[in-house]
């Protein structure tokens, strides 16, 4: 639990801390205490619904990446009923079905790094998907109609249990097998163990240079000076954060969440 108010605090604090455009204290004429106040307020609600924290960490990413012609809140991506709705607007933003090539274009299209990616996507160490978005790895993956061979065996049958074939798509399922709620490596290693549940997720050990930052989380280069995944998470939330800010009299401050002006 506290790692998940951990990834909250890091959202609102790092995305205000960072490079010259954005800075702690930007709202201190106009909004006194603007951050203590998005603080204390996140956390109320953290305390109630702890769900919140994978969801607002899941609605930045989606705000940093999508520079739609109209506002980003707007590009449905994570539909209500479980399924992936890629608007054209969206185009730019990763889908669950990416190669590890595609992913990389995509996040180096925004000055990302490879070890930015990976480090970025262990953000599934919290957080569900639903069935209907992994079902074909499942029952449909191959061009016979079976699953995906990269899946560990025996996962594989939890997750088919979990999952039938013609069961209900808006069941959840946990990004990260061990522990959803905690903000941990074990994503890492799940990747490692063909245990990763997006297709996306578990396509980052199929490439050289991601496979090496999955091993450094997942711990298992021993007597290697080890990433930190805490402290990279950090990092590169803070880097992403940075894309494309809008500043000066780009972009609107809506007066109503849901609405333009
Ligand atoms: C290649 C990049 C990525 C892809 C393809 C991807 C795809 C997805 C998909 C398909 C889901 C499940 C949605 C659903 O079933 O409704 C999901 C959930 C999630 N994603 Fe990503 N994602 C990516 C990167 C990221 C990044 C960079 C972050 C944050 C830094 C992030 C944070 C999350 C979180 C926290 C959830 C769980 C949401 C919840 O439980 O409500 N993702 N992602
Ligand atoms: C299985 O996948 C193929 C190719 O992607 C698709 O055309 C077909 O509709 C799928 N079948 C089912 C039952 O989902
Ligand atoms: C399958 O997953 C288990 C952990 O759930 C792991 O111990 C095992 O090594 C994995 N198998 C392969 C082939 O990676």
């Amino acid at each position: 639990m506290e790692g998940l108010w951990l990834v909250v605090l890091m959202i609102f604090e790092m995305a205000l801390s960072v490079q010259s455009q954005l800075r702690t204290g930007f709202y201190s004429t106009s909004c006194l205490r603007a951050e203590a106040i998005v603080r204390s307020t996140v956390d109320s609600y953290f305390t109630k619904d702890p769900t919140i924290a994978a969801g607002l960490l899941r609605l930045h990413f989606h705000d940093c990446f999508v520079q739609s012609d109209g506002p980003s809140w707007s590009v449905p991506t994570g539909r209500r009923d479980g399924r992936v709705s890629l608007s054209s607007q969206a185009s730019n933003l990763p889908s669950p079905l990416d190669s590890v090539a595609a992913q990389k274009q995509k996040f180096s299209d925004k000055g990302l790094d490879d070890q930015d990616l990976v480090t970025l996507v262990g953000a599934h160490t919290i957080g569900q998907t639903h069935c209907q978005i992994i079902r074909y790895r499942l029952y449909n993956f191959t061009a016979t109609g079976n699953a995906d061979p990269t899946i560990n065996q025996s996962f594989l049958s939890q997750l088919q249990a979990l999952c039938p074939k013609n069961g209900d798509g808006t069941k959840p399922v946990p990004l990260d097998k061990d522990s959803q709620t905690d903000f941990d490596t074990s994503f890492f290693k799940n990747v490692r163990d063909g245990n990763g549940v997006l297709e996306s997720d578990q396509r980052l050990w199929d490439d050289a240079a991601t496979r090496h930052v999955v091993k450094k989380y997942a711990g298992t280069i021993r007597g290697l000076f080890g990433l930190r995944f805490d402290t990279e998470f950090r990092q590169a939330m803070v880097k992403m954060s940075s894309i494309e800010v809008k500043t000066g009299t780009d972009g609107e401050i809506r007066k109503v969440c849901s609405k333009f002006n």
